[in-house]
């Protein structure tokens, strides 16, 4: 009997990078592939599944409008341990570092099924930035025994933690999804310049939130070529944050949250993002956009240093004066328009796949093939 491998994942970024995971396994002879969805997410994450064309064989549909933290973690967990039981697979497959991964994983380990995490080693050390991601990605660590680490650093971090087995260095398969999605579509020319905005993490909430928005309200006013195009988390502390500060101007356009491929398309006409997201960070560098992140840290370093990124804090007067200076100087815009690969080659799911295989006992020797990011600009 082929072994049955589990991906369980919830949010619109999970399934945005499981979907290549799900589809290569599903090439795989030797493996069987089942999909659980806690659907932590509802709308969000069925536009994801659609695209893609993945029909989970489990849909634990616990989304509740404003949930929290505790009752989200305990019900993914309660609810996919009958999964569990009457699935038996052979390894769970869960992504980076939300409640569904966390407690999936815990549930799994309950069950004393191995746990494969994909987006591995991804690190601030700072236990409550972001929050609750920091320590749901290290619980994760702790629960896994395959670690699928997107880089070089995500690696080293891993190891600096204590792992010393279960490593493969695949990049991360949002660049996978990434240009396949991106290779479909044709921007369309802009009558002026668009900043794009996304913004919902929870350490931002309040204050934070209130700055970001009114950054935009202050880049918008200030430059008549400028609009702004929000698609807004369906989270409702960011839509009336959004609705209420920005919700009179022209020039912005507070939209539904985007589809994949639509918002693909909105990154390639963007002038410049402007975002608090993971996922969309290591996105704009593989387009040539430059993006500033709006947070405090980050656990990916890696388009910072290769100068397409710049983490810009959570104040009005620094998210407006850095996206002020790349609108008005095209020197510094320039610098930071560069396309460049810190995260991944489009390859990783089939990485994810080999070491799968391995950790299974399906192939003898050890993958070799790793992921190799491209020498940044400075380094050319
Ligand atoms: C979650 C993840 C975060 C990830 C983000 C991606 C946790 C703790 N947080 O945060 O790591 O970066 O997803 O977007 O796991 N809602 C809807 N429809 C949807 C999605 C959300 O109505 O399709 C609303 C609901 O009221 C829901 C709320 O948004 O209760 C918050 O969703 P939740 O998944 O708890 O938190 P996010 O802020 O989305
Ligand atoms: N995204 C999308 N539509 C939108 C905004 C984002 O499809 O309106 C995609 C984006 O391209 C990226 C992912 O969603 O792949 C990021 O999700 P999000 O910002 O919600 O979560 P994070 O990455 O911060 O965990």
């Amino acid at each position: 009997m082929k072994p049955l491998v589990l991906c369980v994942f919830g949010t619109r970024p999970e399934a945005v990078k499981m979907a290549p995971v799900v589809k290569a396994l599903q090439q795989a002879p030797d493996l069987t592939v089942k999909v659980c969805v806690t659907a932590q997410h509802r709308q969000m994450l069925d536009q994801v599944l659609d695209l893609f064309g993945i029909v989970p064989e489990h849909d634990l549909d616990l989304m509740q409008p404003g949930q929290t933290l505790a009752e989200l973690t305990s019900r993914v967990l309660t609810q996919l341990t009958p999964v569990l039981q009457a699935e038996k697979p052979a390894l769970v497959l869960v992504h980076g570092d939300t409640s569904t991964t966390f407690s999936a994983s815990l549930a799994a380990f309950y069950q004393q099924i191995p746990v494969g995490h994909v987006e591995a080693g991804l690190r601030t050390d700072d236990m409550y930035n972001p929050f609750p991601e920091e320590m749901n990605r290290r619980l994760t660590t702790q629960l896994s025994s395959l670690h699928f680490a997107p880089t070089p650093m995500s690696v080293a971090n891993l190891k600096e933690d204590g792992v010393s087995e279960g490593i493969f260095l695949t990049g991360n398969t949002v660049i996978d999804a990434l240009l396949e999605t991106a290779a479909k579509i044709t921007p369309e020319p802009q009558g002026g310049r668009t900043i794009l905005v996304t913004a919902h993490r929870r350490e931002n909430w309040g204050e934070p939130l209130r700055d970001i928005c009114l950054a935009v309200r202050d880049l918008v006013e200030r430059n008549p070529d400028v609009r702004a195009v929000f698609p807004v988390h369906l989270n409702p502390l960011v839509q009336n944050t959004a609705r209420e500060i920005l919700g009179d101007l022209d020039r912005v356009s507070l939209i539904a949250p985007l589809d994949y491929a639509p918002f693909v398309k909105a990154m390639k006409e963007a002038t410049l993002i402007l975002t608090d997201s993971g996922g969309v960070q290591e996105e704009g560098p593989s387009l040539g956009k430059p993006v500033l992140v709006m947070r405090t840290t980050t656990e990916r370093p890696e388009a910072v240093s290769a100068g397409t990124v710049r983490l810009v804090g959570v104040k009005r007067e620094d998210i407006f004066r850095h996206a002020q200076e790349l609108l008005d100087d095209a020197e510094a815009y320039g610098r930071m328009a560069n396309a460049v690969n810190p995260y991944g080659d489009g390859q990783a799911a089939k990485r994810h796949v080999e070491a799968i295989r391995y950790f299974l006992g399906l192939r003898g020797d050890k993958p070799m093939d790793q992921f190799e990011p491209e020498p940044s600009p400075a380094s050319r």
